[in-house]
């Protein structure tokens, strides 16, 4: 059975509590089950509050059947004087001085290895410390012996700030976008929100346990790792025979086609050397799209027919529902965009494209589990869009997708310096992974919900969402 690894990023977490968090993890199977739980705890130890949303990662992934595992990567620092080690009691944070926090412990790094190699899936719990991860979270990711470790497995990331708004989504999609150039498989959190992981507020010890839609998130966290670590699994077990549907969406050009006529040969290239891979491409620049009218009614019931007077979906003008049509059949999809040297040589509809995609969340997350990247050819030096790649991961993860490493190409002097075929073909294995996974696991299909103001779990019709 796969197993999901929860790693603990506080350097308040105790080692001596990795049984306890285990255990709370293993007895629940929601999230008011476990803040009792957690509670009970409280009452007579002490639990900080990265602690606590590790556990609820546990339950999560422990609930979509895998193995679950922790490991609290303050362990990984030696202690200056042993005889403390378990000193480190309530409110006495005078011990954690104790620890050398610059040298690694080898027993307890190799303790570390053995539990991930041990595992499909990861999720980093870290408190957010100015809208990153703590150092001890990033010393994780900084290990060079751990990033040769993590090729194929799925990443998640679950974090908790004292603040509301405290730097919870920028501290996940960092490490989610750092772990991608990893070769990971990297997932948000889910239903019903499908953000970037996990995002509680919690400052002083333990005050996590109260915010039971930030431990909804872990939770969410923690199952979706586990769901597609069981999906990647399969996928390399057992391939199938099938084509892998991989399609390039052109959402941006130059006026003279350069992204276009690279694509073009691209394909041309990846075509002849991978055999099971059909490629096509969208090119949204020869296109119109109109905006979204952000309609609450959109689309209804998975009927695109709207009735609504206005419904820019039915217009015959409008390409969204030809891409959309597209786009349904892909095992993987690449979203190519140009940093140009010269804002006025820019084409773009990524922008109003990927609003647009609000309908296709909307009619059930349609495109969940399909593989997305994105793929940037840059001017050198050019300042015009030089995040195309990090925006691609994080609009499109809001599917339900998965996201793959971003393919980045430079122009310099006139030369390409990369083609980008290595990119190409590592995002087309990873595709068919994860489309013969796919059909070999069973996942309960997801139902959209609108949630927005209110913040609480009950369906808001006026949601924007
Ligand atoms: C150095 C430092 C930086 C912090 N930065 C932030 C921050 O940017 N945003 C936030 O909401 N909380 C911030 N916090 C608060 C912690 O994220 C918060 O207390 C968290 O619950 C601690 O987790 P722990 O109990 O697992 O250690 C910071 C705390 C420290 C010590």
């Amino acid at each position: 059975m796969n197993r999901v690894l929860v790693l603990g990023g506080s350097i308040r977490a105790k080692a001596s509590n990795r049984g306890m968090i285990l255990e709370m993890a293993s007895e629940v199977s929601d999230v008011a089950e476990y803040q009792d739980v957690v509670r009970e705890r409280l009452s007579s130890t002490v639990l900080c509050n990265s602690e606590i949303i590790a556990g609820a990662a546990l339950v999560g992934a422990r609930l979509s059947g895998v193995h679950v595992d922790y490991f609290p990567l303050c362990h990984l620092f030696p202690q200056k004087d042993r005889r403390l080690f378990d000193l480190m009691v309530e409110g006495d944070d005078s011990a954690l001085a104790q620890l050398d926090t610059l040298d690694i412990d080898e027993d307890a790094l190799n303790e570390l290895l053995a539990a991930l190699d041990a595992s499909q899936g990861v999720v980093l719990a870290t408190p957010v410390y100015f809208g990153d991860r703590s150092s001890v979270a990033n010393k994780f990711l900084q290990l060079a012996t751990v990033r040769e470790r993590v090729l194929n497995k799925v990443y998640g990331v679950v974090s908790v700030g004292a603040k509301r708004n405290g730097g919870q989504e920028t501290c996940n999609i960092f490490s989610l976008y750092e772990m991608l150039h990893q070769g990971t498989f990297g997932v948000g959190n889910g239903m019903p929100t499908s953000q970037y992981g996990g995002t509680a507020v919690g400052g002083d010890l333990g005050k996590v346990v109260a915010d039971e839609w930030g431990l909804a998130t872990a939770l969410g966290t923690g199952e979706r790792v586990g769901q597609v670590s069981r999906m990647v699994t399969k996928g390399l077990q057992s391939p199938v025979e099938a084509k892998t549907n991989v399609v390039f969406l052109l959402a941006m050009d130059t006026k003279a086609g350069k992204l276009k006529t690279h694509i073009d040969s691209l394909i041309a290239e990846a075509g002849s050397t991978l055999d099971g891979v059909e490629f096509s491409a969208i090119n949204l620049v020869e296109h119109d799209i109109y905006r979204c009218l952000g309609c609450k009614s959109c689309p209804r019931d998975g009927d695109t027919e709207c009735d609504h007077p206005q419904c820019i979906i039915r217009n015959p003008d409008d390409y969204l529902e030809t891409a959309r049509g597209k786009l349904l059949g892909a095992d993987g999809v690449i979203v190519c965009g140009i940093n140009p040297s010269d804002i006025g040589d820019l084409v773009t509809r990524y922008q109003v494209f990927t609003e647009r995609m609000r309908s296709v969340r909307r009619n059930n997350y349609e495109l969940s589990n399909t593989l997305f990247a994105g793929l940037c050819y840059h001017d050198f030096s050019a300042t015009i869009n030089p995040i195309h790649s990090l925006k691609v991961m994080v609009s499109y993860i809001r599917h339900n997708t998965v996201m793959h490493k971003p393919i980045e190409l430079f122009e310099y002097d006139g030369a390409l310096l990369d083609s980008g075929a290595k990119g190409v073909a590592g995002f087309c294995e990873a595709a068919s992974i994860l489309a013969a996974g796919k059909t070999q696991v069973d996942i309960p299909k997801t139902t959209y919900r609108a949630y927005g103001e209110g913040g609480g779990y009950a369906q808001d019709e006026s949601s924007q969402d």
